[in-house]
């Protein structure tokens, strides 16, 4: 167990907390979904009424160690100004002068937000001479940025070298209800994995086929596990180096007694287009110069059958292109039967996330992660190097 806020003395100090403001605007800079600006603000109140001065930080999509003005985290400074109701101020970089001197000049019961760490190549490079600058603004250290505590990186966890790191209320949070439900599900326990290649998930199949009793396949893998059986899959995402793995998880899976589950069915297209031509077919029939793109309708009703039986439900990426509304049913269909049932059902962030949300069904389910790659890493069982640099209780 790591410290949190709540375990150690914060009064009146300055404190440097690392948040994942990576959130998504549109050409204008307005933000398109606030959530992870939203889930920040639990610690930066409790800091605000123990009297803190807090100097927050993030990164904002990879701007490679250059200073470029479409990733400057202003446009998020203006809307956690909005969201916590108080004034925030920003400061033009991140240890330079600027930042250096607002720091210094910060009051208690102030907040200010620093530019983005990765103007800098040492953030990602985790330097320790960056690390050390960016402490000498404060006096503790807090992480609350779940969706990048999978980064070795400055902000994340080279930075707690210099200074006392405990761990913020969303990081708490998040490791609560996901390592709650991984390690010690209510049965029938259910994963759904979905998402584009097998290479990106085989971590996670692997460490689920240990711990669940039923483990659902859709979206572009499923792909390369009908390729493996034998069968054709004209022109869908097929990883052929995978193949082999594929077979041995299907291995694993009987050999551990767990309920493998692939599509039945898929709704191919004639092209990666949204108004394209498209039909449902049996798995083993997809004709040569058509592409899957979504589960098809008998797919859906085993799914939902099997999710209906579950106690604890784990998602991690969409089972179609859900981008594509043609091809959404299948994703759609998940999430409102997620949303129907009387279990725990926990969301892996990033696309399934999206798809709930999209589906207007986030208030529904026990647990959305802010963290895409960073919730895929812990149910993988990784250690997250954002967690391990922090104290332990
Ligand atoms: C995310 O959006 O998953 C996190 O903010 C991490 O971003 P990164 O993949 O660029 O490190």
């Amino acid at each position: 167990m790591k410290k949190t806020v709540k375990d150690i003395d914060l009064k009146g100090k300055k404190v440097l907390v690392r948040c994942d403001f990576n959130v998504p605007m549109d050409e204008e800079k307005n933000i398109t979904d606030a959530t992870r600006i939203i889930a920040a603000i639990p610690t930066i109140k409790y800091l605000l009424e123990n009297g803190c001065a807090i100097i927050l930080c993030s990164h904002l999509g990879r701007p490679k160690g250059e200073f470029k003005e479409e990733f400057s985290l202003k446009p998020v400074a203006k809307e956690l100004a909005k969201v916590l109701g108080k004034e925030v101020i920003m400061a033009n970089d991140v240890i330079g002068e600027d930042a250096k001197t607002k720091a210094a000049n910060l009051k208690s019961g102030e907040v200010m937000l620093l530019e983005n760490v990765r103007f800098h190549r040492e953030e990602t490079d985790n330097d320790e001479g960056f690390a050390k600058e960016l402490a000498s603004m404060a006096e503790v250290y807090v992480n609350d940025s779940f969706g990048a505590a999978h980064r070795a990186h400055a902000s994340t966890a080279g930075v707690a070298k210099f200074l006392p790191a405990v761990s913020g209320f969303l990081i708490e949070k998040e490791l609560e209800c996901l390592g709650d439900a991984i390690n010690n599900p209510e049965r029938p326990f259910v994963a759904i994995l979905g998402g584009a290649k097998v290479s990106d998930k085989i971590g996670v199949i692997d460490s689920l086929l240990e711990k669940v009793d039923t483990l659902l396949i859709g979206g572009g893998m499923a792909y390369t596990f009908f390729k493996a059986q034998g069968y054709g899959v004209g022109n869908s995402l097929c990883e052929l180096d995978k193949l082999d793995l594929a077979k041995e998880l299907m291995e694993k899976a009987k050999t551990k007694g767990v309920n493998l589950v692939l599509p039945v069915d898929t709704r191919i297209g004639k092209e990666f287009k949204p108004d394209t031509e498209s039909k449902t077919v049996a798995w083993t029939e997809i004709p040569d110069g058509w592409e899957g793109f979504d589960i098809g309708e008998k797919t859906r009703e085993i799914f939902a059958e099997e999710i209906k039986k579950a106690k604890t439900v784990i998602w991690n990426g969409p089972v179609g292109l859900f981008e594509f509304p043609q091809f959404s049913a299948g994703t759609n269909y998940i999430a409102k039967v997620l949303a129907s049932i009387d279990a725990k059902t926990i969301i892996g962030g990033g696309d399934s996330a999206a798809a709930v949300k999209k589906a207007g069904l986030e208030d529904k389910m026990t647990h959305i992660s802010t963290g895409g790659g960073a919730s895929l890493e812990f149910l993988e069982g990784k250690k997250l190097p954002g967690i391990e640099c922090l104290l332990d209780k």
